[in-house]
């Protein structure tokens, strides 16, 4: 529904901007504060946090019963509401028995907050007022799993569910009139910017009432991280906006949908990004994340007594949390790291330097990234120990006879890669994990290429390690994991030193933390690695098995018709792959078919790809690599492929 401002703002049914104002002003100086939202003892605030300096003085303040008796006659009438806006989790329920002195609170008269030129607080200060004033011990919502959302009203099912600006349904969570005022979340309109007539857009409403997808509330009263419990119920109601639900079955249109990055255009021609092996755009749900964390949350982690970094530390140690559900591990064998990258070098430098000696072995293949043959040739060089490396066979698959050969008892450590990052290979990983234990070796698995392809489950793996990064997954780049079993990373000892990995430091002692904090010295990346939960939980939510049945489905597609095109040769054939799509076409250079696809808006990788060693086993040193995501379709791979055979002809464009 296009509802201008002005059809809005004069709705016979809500106040006029005089009643508006007065209202308001009556409301803010009239709500009660006394320090505990925030942990503080009322008496050590006299007059509460924050009121003071607040509170526009000189309205004279209206007591409870005077300010019920005002609002009580403007009962909400939605029908001056756009039907495409629930404002029911916002302003509540009018028949719940509410413990909040806001209880039966007009909605009308909160609408319009706050038009600056009426000498009223501004949003931060609005924010600020109601975020203390919501009494403690008042019902926060948890954390939004799946089963404590409300089930959405009968008419989601008849096509009347709003939308979001994506055009998703808006969120369920936030659907319907189910919430009491007890669960008003001051933080919803804390962004509100006021318009012409003190209102807000549609849009931004839209957009702060739940149009972005998939975000769960970072605070919730059930949390159990380090901060002092009154901080966390006090009241934040963190109800970031939140994914509506899962798409029906495989849309990839709608899939779409949620990355605004995808209607870009490049050279006059729609995007085709086809570089998701590099990195993978971001879903609006992540972008949103992120941004709301750096509105209501942002501060450093883990070692102050005020709410920011209650927020902060809540949303981070929740980003934690669903890493684990993820892998299904445990939050505590988490830590998060800047990538695959540092998450290798991590267990290289720490476990690797407390147990590989001379005459050890280390074990690779010659699939991997450059990130999983440098730190242990480097650590091998270090020690003495050697390195041997598993080949592969002329598919591209890893010929496990040969493995089994190099495994023996002075092998300390397999590392290697579940999906190929040049070929697409995806290895036999809960088989060689398994060859490798028998021979008491300890095993890595680089899941920066399978991550967004494949479920992964560190228990059925059994892998001792597993890293990935965000940004191969839909997150923020910056930010990335290291799985490791609970007690190996007790058994290891820190890689760098600095604050927040100890328990006490003297001039004379280090008592460290036990992990993950041990692993994450420094301030680390907290905004992002809320976001990566956020991507995470967009993933869950899409299946990870529904994308890897559509991606398996575009693949053979691609290479199908890749394989028409007469003088192309795909490098990387192995029955068991994903996504990555290299080729060399005769006669062409890799760096000009690049530069040529691009002019059709086409992205792909050329060069070595970081996997020298399996790129050199096949005589080359580069390829063109297309490689898929879940957002990528059947008409782009005609795309793709018209394009390539164009370029095979001789038509350069
Ligand atoms: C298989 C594999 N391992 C490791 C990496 C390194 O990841 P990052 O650069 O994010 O640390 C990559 C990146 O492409 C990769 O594909």
């Amino acid at each position: 529904m296009n509802t201008s401002n002005s059809d809005f703002a004069q709705d016979a049914s809500l106040p006029d901007i005089a009643q508006l104002t007065k209202l308001a002003n009556e409301l803010f100086t009239a709500l009660p504060c006394d320090g505990s939202r925030i942990g503080l003892a009322a008496s050590a605030v006299q007059g509460g946090v924050a009121s003071k300096s607040a509170i526009p003085q000189g309205f004279g303040l209206p007591d409870e019963a005077e300010l019920q008796k005002l609002l009580t006659p403007r009962q909400p009438s939605l029908a001056s509401v756009p039907d495409s806006l629930d404002t029911g989790s916002v302003f509540g329920n009018p028949s719940s028995p509410a413990a909040s002195p806001l209880a039966g609170l007009d909605e009308s008269v909160l609408a319009g907050v706050l038009p600056h030129d009426f000498g009223l607080p501004d949003a931060a200060q609005l924010q600020q007022l109601l975020v203390s004033r919501v009494p403690s011990g008042s019902n926060i919502p948890g954390t939004a799993d799946a089963g404590s959302i409300p089930a959405a009203p009968s008419s989601a099912a008849t096509g009347s569910v709003p939308l979001s600006s994506q055009g998703n349904p808006i969120s369920t969570a936030t659907y319907g009139l189910a919430a009491s005022m007890a669960d008003f979340d001051a933080s919803l309109i804390a962004g509100l910017t006021p318009q012409a007539y003190g209102l807000p857009g549609e849009a931004e409403l839209q957009k702060l009432f739940g149009g972005s997808a998939g975000i769960s509330a970072s605070t919730g009263s059930d949390s159990s991280f380090y901060f002092l419990d009154e901080l966390k119920t006090g009241g934040f109601n963190a109800q970031v906006p939140t994914l509506a639900s899962a798409h029906p079955a495989f849309d990839v249109q709608a899939v779409r949908r949620d990355f605004p990055i995808l209607k870009e255009r490049v050279n006059g021609q729609p995007l085709a990004w086809f570089d998701n092996a590099a990195t993978t755009q971001k879903p609006q749900v992540v972008i949103d994340r992120i941004s709301y964390f750096y509105e209501h949350e942002n501060s450093n982690i883990h070692r102050a007594a005020h709410e920011l970094a209650a927020r902060s530390t809540d949303a981070y140690e929740k980003a934690r949390d669903t890493v684990a559900k993820f892998m299904n591990a445990s939050s505590s064998e988490i830590v998060f790291a800047r990538g695959t990258t540092e998450a290798i070098n991590l267990v290289a430098q720490s476990w690797g330097r407390q147990h590989i000696k001379a005459g050890d072995e280390i074990v690779i293949t010659w699939l991997e990234h450059h990130a999983n043959i440098v730190p242990w040739k480097q650590l091998c060089d270090a020690t003495g120990a050697t390195l041997r490396v598993a080949p592969v066979d002329d598919d591209g698959q890893i010929l496990l006879g040969e493995y089994q050969k190099l495994l023996n008892s002075r092998t300390r450590l397999v590392a290697f890669t579940q999906v190929s990052n040049a070929l697409g290979t995806v290895t036999p990983a809960r088989e060689m994990i398994e060859m490798a234990h028998r021979v008491g070796a300890r095993v890595l698995l680089d899941g920066a290429q399978s991550v967004s392809h494949l479920r992964v489950d560190v228990q059925a793996l059994d892998c001792d390690w597993f890293v990935f990064s965000g940004h191969k997954i839909f997150a923020p780049t910056g930010i990335g994991v290291l799985y490791g079993k609970a007690e190996l990373l007790e058994a290891m000892q820190p890689w760098q030193g600095g604050g927040n990995m100890i328990a006490d430091v003297t001039f004379e002692k280090i008592a460290y933390q036990p992990a993950p904090a041990r692993f994450e010295a420094g301030t680390g990346n907290i905004a992002d690695a809320v976001g990566l939960g956020a991507a995470l939980e967009y993933v869950l939510k899409i299946g990870i098995d529904n994308i890897a049945r559509y991606e398996h489905e575009l693949l053979v597609y691609a290479m199908d018709a890749l394989r028409t095109v007469s003088g192309l040769r795909l490098i990387g054939t192995a029955a068991n792959k994903t996504s990555v799509l290299s080729f060399v076409l005769e006669g062409h250079s890799n760096q000009d078919i690049g530069v040529a696809l691009n002019r059709a808006g086409i992205a792909v990788r050329t060069g070595h790809h970081c996997a020298q060693p399996i790129l050199r086993r096949f005589g080359l040193e580069s390829t063109v690599r297309p490689s898929l995501a879940f957002y990528n379709t059947h008409q782009e791979v005609d795309l793709l492929v018209s394009t390539v055979r164009r370029i095979q002809s001789g038509q350069h464009f």
